[in-house]
């Protein structure tokens, strides 16, 4: 049981609902007047009050979220839903996909899709427009990482190069192509991707890793140009670090991160979240960020633009 005591705002509860729906797909939201004598004592009026006075900064849209089973895109489905779009989670992962959409209810659905397969591409994407009407938001977050590839060029190996570049670019590529198709006819929509800071910062992931990563940072922007002429804004959200994947539900792994996140990270006090990552695409996918396009919107509390060199040196014994 995990109870959330210290209601001090709505935003603050809004965040550690999202947290836990999506961190623990059984859990089930139980409001107590004890806990929250200022609230509705019956959960699911105070749940329907509550999230109707949100407010929704998607109404009326519909968007997919590949990679939405987990971690950064699970978030992203959650806050999209809770503001108001009607949401389709692909994945490869059916099991947690399906629980998230069940979880979230109505307007939210589950549909098996591997990015590295056109034809599921087509499927999903065609699925979504017949059952859903059209198409405005392709958050295509869908990704992996070798966490044994960190080594020396020396080792590179082609089979896992081959994989990384699969999945991260060429199943972006072919995910955004696939939304261009169904939105260029009616001039309006939004294609969003997940980067990586290591875009704007050398030697924090692997080559291969890193490589896809840019590789999508230049699809963003070539793109953008392309999809201008329709109407369509094309962006991509570069994270830090960020503790996702079955590790976020281990504890002990929780904690050493934690230390060393605060250890490395530029901006102290503050650990970066699947859920601040998923307001970061919340707001390149709102109207609110009706002329932004081509941008690499980096979320890494500024690590990326420090260079420690010079404090490095005045920090050093003399
Ligand atoms: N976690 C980080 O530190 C971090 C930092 C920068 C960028 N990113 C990027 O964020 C995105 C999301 O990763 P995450 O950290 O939430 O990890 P995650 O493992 O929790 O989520 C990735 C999701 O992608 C899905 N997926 C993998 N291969 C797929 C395929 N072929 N087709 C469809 N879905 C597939 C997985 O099943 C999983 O649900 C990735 O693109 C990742 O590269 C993560």
């Amino acid at each position: 049981m995990r109870v959330f005591s210290s209601v001090r705002n709505s935003r603050e509860y809004t965040d550690w609902v999202i947290r836990e729906l999506t961190k623990y797909p059984n859990v089930y939201i139980f409001c107590s007047s004890f806990f929250f004598p200022f609230l509705h004592t019956h959960t699911s009026v105070f749940m329907a009050n509550f999230v109707s006075s949100i407010p929704k900064r998607l109404e009326g849209k519909v968007a997919i979220v590949t990679g939405g089973a987990s971690g950064i895109g699970a978030s992203t489905a959650a806050l999209f839903h809770l503001h108001g779009a009607r949401v389709v989670i692909a994945d490869i992962q059916d099991d947690l996909g399906r629980a998230l959409a069940h979880k979230l209810g109505n307007d939210a659905i589950y549909t098996h899709c591997d990015v590295t397969d056109e034809d599921q591409i087509t499927h999903l994407v065609d699925s979504a427009v017949a059952e859903l009407g059209h198409l405005d938001i392709m958050y295509s977050n869908a990704g992996v990482i070798n966490g044994d590839d960190f080594q020396s060029i020396l080792d590179a190996d082609k089979e896992k190069i081959e994989r990384i570049l699969r999945v991260n670019l060429v199943g972006g590529l072919l995910v955004a192509k696939h939304a261009a198709r169904v939105m260029v006819p009616n001039r309006k929509g939004c294609i969003l991707f997940t980067a990586s800071a290591c875009t704007e910062v050398a030697g924090i992931a692997p080559y291969s890793y890193t490589a896809s990563k840019f590789g999508i940072v230049g699809l963003t922007k070539g793109l953008a140009v392309e999809m201008g002429l329709h109407g369509i804004r094309v962006n991509c959200v570069s994270p830090f670090g960020v503790l996702t994947g079955s590790a976020a539900h281990d504890g002990k792994t929780a904690d050493m991160f934690e230390k060393m996140m605060g250890h490395v990270g530029n901006l102290k006090g503050k650990i970066l979240t699947a859920e601040d990552v998923a307001k970061a695409a919340l707001y390149l996918a709102s109207d609110e960020a009706a002329y932004v396009s081509g941008v690499n919107f980096v979320v890494d509390g500024g690590y990326s633009v420090v260079n420690p060199t010079l404090s490095n040196v005045r920090n050093a014994p003399r």
